[in-house]
């Protein structure tokens, strides 16, 4: 895979001061997005779109943004230099194509698109076109994730050795008005959550190698438990447990079971050295308690307790800093790409008992600076 060009062509265009956002999608986490990228003073959102286009503007009203209706609304914008894609996971691919058409640099929610192919080529798409593909999660640069990352790297758990991710829930049917998409290929629990916790681990310990793993169905329907469609059924197409043994290529091993299955709910993160271990908040979550607990077998200690800074939005506030800075972006589309490849191996390999290999690698995000600011006005 090609790397990003230094200079990105639209990098080079003459602007300064906020970076012109366009949000595509509309739905559940846009909120989320809105409340932050409208309130960051490097951030400006200038159009929001969707399918339906009278969802886009009522979330305009909501938000105060002045353009909003279906996709052209955003694309055809010239103040839009970042597109926000907050569609389903088969939209991003198409979504993200256009945007690239059209001149932009895109984030993408996750997973980056649903399969290793179309993802390539979206990254190829963006050099040609000399923007930027970056994507979601960014959760890796929340306070939480960023203490852990610091405190690994100064070798306060000694040598890394191995690690547990555990992702357990009934599924987001039961909340969810419109659940049918976390069922479908391109989510389940394994693409729809693993992100969270194989970018955290990619950023704790490195690219990973090989993966083996189990996937099963435990109900081939479902039932939507919210909102105007409860009680409708729809099918599930992908595995709703998913238990993988992932090897790094330092020689680390971890587990990780991610289930949409079980009856707990259990999100938990816990990295292993020789001199102690980390055990880590929720990595879908921005802040959190850190604790350690030393060899010995005595209680743990907490290393940090860190507070929410931003959440989500965080890294598209990077990507547009790093665009006016010319400088990279902290969670570069290679790092989705990196994760989408570990997920689809680990599906490889549940389907056919064996062990996969990961072709793709990729370098760890440098670290956030001590004094990064999302509320500062630095452009
Ligand atoms: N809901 C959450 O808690 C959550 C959290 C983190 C990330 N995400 C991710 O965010 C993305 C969206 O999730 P959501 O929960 O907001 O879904 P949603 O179904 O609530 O909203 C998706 C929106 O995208 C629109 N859309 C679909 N295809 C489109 C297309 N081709 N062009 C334009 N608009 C299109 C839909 O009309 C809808 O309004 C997914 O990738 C999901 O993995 C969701």
């Amino acid at each position: 895979m090609r790397m990003l060009p230094d200079s990105p062509v639209a990098d080079r265009r003459l602007r300064s001061g906020p970076v012109g956002i366009g949000i595509v999608g509309a739905g559940n986490i846009s909120g989320e997005y809105l409340e932050n990228l409208t309130r960051f003073p490097d951030t400006t959102v200038v159009a929001i779109g969707d399918l339906l286009p009278d969802v886009a503007r009522s979330r305009a009203v909501e938000h105060g943004i002045g353009r909003a209706g279906d996709v052209t609304a955003v694309l055809d914008s010239d103040d839009v230099e970042i597109v926000v894609n907050l569609t389903v996971p088969t939209a991003h691919a198409d979504v993200a194509r256009a945007a690239i058409a059209a001149g932009k640099h895109v984030w993408n929610e996750k997973p980056l698109t649903t399969d290793r192919v179309s993802a390539k080529q979206l990254l190829e798409a963006a050099d040609d076109a000399g923007v930027r593909v970056a994507g979601a999660p960014d959760t890796f640069l929340g306070s939480a994730l960023q203490a852990a990352r610091r405190a690994v790297d100064s070798g306060v758990i000694g040598s890394p050795l191995s690690a547990v991710a555990t992702m357990t829930s009934p599924g987001p049917d039961a909340w969810h008005p419109n659940p049918a998409f976390f069922f479908q290929p391109g989510a389940g629990p394994l693409f729809d959550m693993g992100p969270y916790y194989l970018t955290a681990l990619v950023q704790l310990l490195g690219p990973i190698a090989s993966v083996a793993a189990a996937g099963s169905i435990a109900r081939p329907t479902r039932v939507v438990g919210s909102g105007p469609e409860a009680g409708s059924t729809f099918p599930v197409a992908t595995p709703s447990h998913v238990a993988a043994l992932l090897r790094f290529a330092g020689g680390q091993s971890a587990q990780a079971v991610f289930s949409f299955d079980a009856p707990q709910f259990r999100y938990a993160l816990e990295v292993g050295g020789t001199d102690g271990a980390l055990i880590l908040p929720d990595p879908n979550l921005f802040a959190g308690e850190i604790c350690i607990r030393r060899p010995g077998g005595s209680a743990a200690e907490t290393l940090a307790t860190t507070t929410v800074g931003s959440t989500r939005g965080t890294g598209v506030l990077d990507l547009a800093r790093a665009i006016r800075e010319g400088r990279p972006h902290r969670a570069d589309g290679r790092l989705a790409y990196h994760v989408l490849d570990v997920m689809a191996s680990t599906l490889q390999a549940a389907e056919s008992s064996s062990v996969v290999m990961v072709e793709s690698r990729v370098e760890r995000a440098e670290p956030l600076p001590d004094d990064w600011d999302p509320d500062a006005s630095t452009l």
